[in-house]
């Protein structure tokens, strides 16, 4: 049997930090362990790059996708162009999408993230497409809108890049979706996260990059790739008590499952 292969479910080679080695770092994935990779769409400019890099690679997926940052920016024409891209093959998810009340502290801005979130999750629904979700300190208002959602037939989805506690885990992984899991939980100070890998059962967890961000020990602080997820990998296993090899089997047959993508 061949080893089983790792599946990043959240990348963003379209970034500029990869400008300088994007095609050799891509090429050396299968050789890293790295199977099978989804490359997040984040801002309005990078979207003609996200859909470059998923018609150049066989391996890379896309979703596409505005985050809360760009929401601001976001007219009728994005969400004609989001709905575009989304129905080409390969593109697998609408991401990233969500609320970031961390950058945003305003009230007006607050509800425009709102308003964009909405429309993007309207396009999930009718594209049929699961989501990816961005939320940071913004726990109550990105629940009730996922709540809402999943009482009217979506697909489902992952929360990206987790950050809250075991009790908001449990309001999503009831509902069936998947927490996304990525270098965070290798840091000694992530006691809120460890805690949540360990209460969230395997069949629910994803991994993840982010990367360039969020590299995980003992790359802490530098450019992050696919090529770090071992580390997420065994990280996950140390906290479960189970084998690497496991969270990496699993964690690609959940991701597998979601996105609809075969071997
Ligand atoms: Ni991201």
């Amino acid at each position: 049997m061949n080893r089983p292969m790792i599946f990043d479910t959240h990348a963003h080679y379209d970034d500029e930090a990869f400008d300088p080695d994007r095609e050799e770092l891509l090429s050396s994935m299968k050789a890293g362990g790295i199977g099978t990779i989804v490359n997040v769409g984040a801002s309005i400019e990078g979207l003609g790059k996200l859909v470059e890099i998923v018609e150049k690679y066989p391996f890379v997926y896309g979703a596409v996708g505005i985050h809360p940052d760009d929401a601001p920016k976001m007219t009728e024409e994005t969400l004609k162009e989001i709905r575009r891209i989304s129905r080409m093959d390969k593109m697998k998810a609408i991401g990233e999408i969500g609320l970031d009340y961390y950058w945003h502290k305003e009230d007006g801005e607050h509800e425009v993230q709102k308003k964009m979130f909405c429309s993007q999750m309207d396009i999930a629904r009718e594209e049929k497409l699961p989501f990816m979700i961005h939320s940071r300190e913004a726990a109550k208002d990105t629940l009730d809108i996922v709540k809402e959602y999943m009482r009217d037939g979506m697909y489902g989805g992952i929360i990206h890049c987790f950050s809250y506690g075991k009790e908001m885990a449990r309001e999503y992984l009831g509902m069936g979706l998947y927490l996304g899991i990525g270098g965070v939980a290798t840091f000694k100070n992530a006691r809120k996260l460890k805690e949540v890998v360990e209460y969230a059962p395997l069949s629910q967890i994803v991994l993840e990059t982010d990367c360039p961000y969020l590299s995980p020990e003992p790359n802490r602080g530098k450019r992050n790739s696919s090529l770090n997820l071992p580390y997420v990998a065994r990280a996950i296993a140390e906290i479960k008590g189970i084998t690497t090899e496991e969270v990496i089997e699993t964690t690609e047959k959940n991701a597998r499952e979601l996105l609809g993508i075969s071997l």
